[in-house]
């Protein structure tokens, strides 16, 4: 099922989504960004045991955990060094400091020997750029077209911070049994109509993670869905 959610308040909703994947000890895949790190600070709040679950990255900055550009680095201040210690759930670092080949390698095979050939995440977080990427999947860059590895090296992403990057690639997305997109403001408003409105499009990435056969939902904010729904008034006409 595809759903777009036009709500006031995106980060809670996914916030609540991503307190109930945890408490059921689900495989959750986090995305970095601010608007995302929104949601992790209001998931935080909640009084939930994260034990029994297991948080990914759907990618990661080539940099050291404590950089300020680490994904990891952000979820760990935000998130997870809130929660108490015999609560807090398993956490699948991407290792970008060793470098995005090596990196992607070591989360490959983390990622099969956890979860299998075909992993199957719970719950993926993403994020979307104003370029139309989602995790580190860039226009034009070639981890787009990635359909064998589960992981993929991005040696030069398309948008700041300019450090060599990590990404799961589509096929890992497209497997979970829900994807959930985060977006606001209307500096994003014409990627979520290229991303969500039209076919799948190469200069639009984001427009390729369509579920095999799970669920997607996006959750935007008026803003962020003013451009679709301009399309989509015109298209009823
Ligand atoms: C990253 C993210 C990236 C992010 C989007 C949205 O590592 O930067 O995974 O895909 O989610 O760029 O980020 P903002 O919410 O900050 O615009």
């Amino acid at each position: 099922m595809r759903e777009i959610r036009i709500v006031s308040d995106p980060c809670e909703r996914v916030a609540q989504l991503l307190v109930e994947a945890a408490g059921v000890g689900a495989n959750i895949v986090l995305a970095g960004g601010e608007t995302p790190r929104e949601a992790y600070e209001l998931a935080s709040e909640a009084d939930v045991d994260w034990s029994e679950a297991t948080l990914w990255f759907g990618d990661e900055r080539c940099v050291e955990p404590d950089h300020s550009d680490s994904n990891y680095g952000m979820v760990s201040e935000v998130l997870t060094s809130g929660i108490g210690k015999d609560r807090r759930p398993r956490v699948k670092r991407i290792e970008g400091e060793l470098g995005p080949e090596i990196a992607a390698a070591n989360y490959e095979t983390e990622l099969r020997t956890e979860l299998g050939n075909t992993p199957r995440m719970d719950l993926v977080i993403l994020g979307l750029g104003r370029d139309g990427h989602t995790a580190s999947l860039f226009p034009g860059k070639p981890a787009v077209k990635e359909r064998r590895k589960f992981v993929a090296a991005v040696p030069q992403p398309g948008m700041p911070p300019h450090v060599p990057r990590v990404t799961l690639t589509l096929p890992v997305i497209n497997a979970a049994r829900n994807i959930v997109f985060l977006i606001k403001g209307d500096k994003k408003a014409q990627a979520v109509a290229l991303a969500f409105d039209e076919q799948s499009n190469e200069q639009t990435p984001a427009s390729f993670v369509r579920p095999v056969d799970g669920d997607i939902t996006v959750f935007a904010d008026e803003l962020a869905a003013n451009e679709l729904v301009k399309r989509q008034e015109c298209l009823s006409e």
